[in-house]
């Protein structure tokens, strides 16, 4: 530990997936590694990192306005460090320093690694001077980058602050060479890479040593895993040697994509027992047209094959899924198509956005966009059909007894504990706050929109 940095603090902001979620986590690894602690009040805080998302526009304005917020603090307490990370960060650039002049360091998703010899520059530097304002196309003093390729990233340990209790995250793959036309991460998180076997499976052993139950695997194309590697393995046999480890009881992977969504996989989570009923399969729109458009490489009737294969396989399996609506060229009878797929198919769950150009991506220059008003009139028709699923759906959990991780205390109701079936669901208890981090049994009492409502037994 470096005493140098004792008693200073680092708050994090973290927007978007479940992957920033977690290199946030690694950020606060490394941070933890130099000797600062982890604050929740901003207004202590020696450095700040915001770490961004650009899926749609709508994440990357609260970024904006949230970066704006903050140069009165920062022109009050010299002594501030303000970083940018994430996928805005990668795709921005210096350009954010043009904008926000006190911003000291820009760091993307695949050049975490980098924030340790920042932390020892900055250490080294006393009395630093206020940042002086830019002038258009300087680079400014001290400020710095970090968003060159990192080619050996996927291979480097960084420590990590795990946030959950009893589960915890590990990324298996970066990056994605899918190129949907409407998704700007195969340009902010690079090209695909395989993190090799044995870096996955030391963590995992490690991970289950610390005393946590379940692993959630990362990528953003976890079904391709294993491309590039020396060693000849695919994402069944990285299930398979995982699954060997001891300690931990569930295992869960996002995100799938449907055309290396395989029969073999399938036969995987069927026959290991540890691998729980849920598949995240994101489907985007029922209109062949629109999943061509998108590049999405399958037609509806293949999506749906794969279901009932699953769910032939595998029974008890929740299925959940992503759609878009209102992509550019979408007509009445697109949409529709995506409707009837919502109600042919009875997901468990979805997260439906709104189509939101991206810069750089193939659809921006599509013809046929959509405006605002009918996005927005596509999306609640979405979103009120599948409420009316996911309630049906959640009904038939009355009555049963679930196995139940439970992460700790609900937020919307502190009062109860909160945790999650092996199926994903959402099951919220009264209940000691002791049991945080271990699997219990829950008798569903009662089904919610959102949740299930159920009592220890
Ligand atoms: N507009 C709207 N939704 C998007 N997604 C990705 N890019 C966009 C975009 N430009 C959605 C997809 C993806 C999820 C993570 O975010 O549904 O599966
Ligand atoms: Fe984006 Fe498609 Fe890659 Fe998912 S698979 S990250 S939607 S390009």
């Amino acid at each position: 530990m470096n005493h140098s940095n004792l008693n200073k603090k680092v708050y994090i902001h973290t927007f978007g997936c479940q992957m920033n979620v977690h290199d946030s986590e690694k950020i606060a690894g490394i941070f933890s590694s130099c000797g600062y602690e982890q604050t929740e009040n901003i207004k202590d805080a020696d450095v700040i990192i915001i770490n961004t998302c650009s899926i749609r526009q709508k994440a990357e304005q609260k970024f904006y306005s949230e970066l704006g917020r903050l140069k009165g603090l920062k022109y009050k307490t010299p002594h501030l460090k303000i970083a940018v990370a994430g996928c805005i960060a990668q795709q921005k650039g210096n350009a954010l320093f043009e904008r926000f002049p006190y911003v000291d360091f820009i760091f993307g998703p695949n050049n975490i690694d980098s924030v340790q010899n920042w932390i020892e520059a900055d250490r080294q530097k006393t009395n630093n001077p206020p940042i002086p304002p830019l002038s258009k196309g300087s680079k400014g003093g001290f400020r710095t980058t970090a968003l060159d390729d990192n080619p050996e990233y996927h291979t480097k340990h960084l420590p990590l602050k795990r946030e959950g209790k009893g589960r915890a995250w590990v990324s298996i793959m970066y990056g994605c060479d899918n190129f949907c036309s409407y998704c700007v991460v195969p340009y902010t998180r690079g090209r695909e890479k395989s993190r090799p076997v044995s870096d996955i499976i030391n963590e995992i052993k490690d991970i289950s040593k610390n005393g946590f139950k379940e692993i959630t695997l990362l990528g953003q194309n976890v079904n391709s895993y294993g491309k590039g590697l020396s060693e000849k393995i695919d994402f069944p046999g990285l299930l398979k040697a995982i699954h060997a480890i001891y300690g931990i009881e569930r295992i869960r992977f996002v995100t799938s994509h449907p055309k290396d969504f395989s029969e073999k996989l399938i036969e995987t989570a069927r026959d290991l027992p540890k691998i729980c009923e849920h598949i995240h399969l994101p489907i985007q729109a029922g209109s062949d047209k629109i999943l061509s458009l998108m590049n999405r490489d399958y037609p509806y009737v293949k999506y749906k094959e794969k279901v009932e294969m699953l769910r032939h396989a595998i029974p008890e399996i929740a299925i959940t899924t992503d759609i878009i609506v209102g992509f550019p060229g979408e007509t009445d009878e697109d949409f529709q198509c995506t409707m009837n797929a919502l109600k042919e198919i009875e997901f468990d769950g979805i997260f439906a956005f709104k189509y939101s150009k991206r810069p750089n991506t193939a659809a921006i220059n599509l013809s046929g966009h959509i405006n605002e008003k009918t996005k927005s009139e596509r999306l609640s028709k979405v979103l009120d059909l599948q409420a009316e699923i996911t309630y049906r759906k959640n009904t038939e959990f009355k009555g049963k007894t679930l196995e139940v991780l439970v992460e700790g205390v609900s937020k919307t109701d502190k009062n109860k504990l909160t945790g999650r079936t092996r199926s994903n669901k959402i099951v919220n208890f009264y209940g000691d706050e002791n049991h945080t981090g271990t699997l219990i049994m829950v008798k569903i009492l009662e089904a919610k929109q959102h949740s299930l409502y159920g009592e220890i037994i």
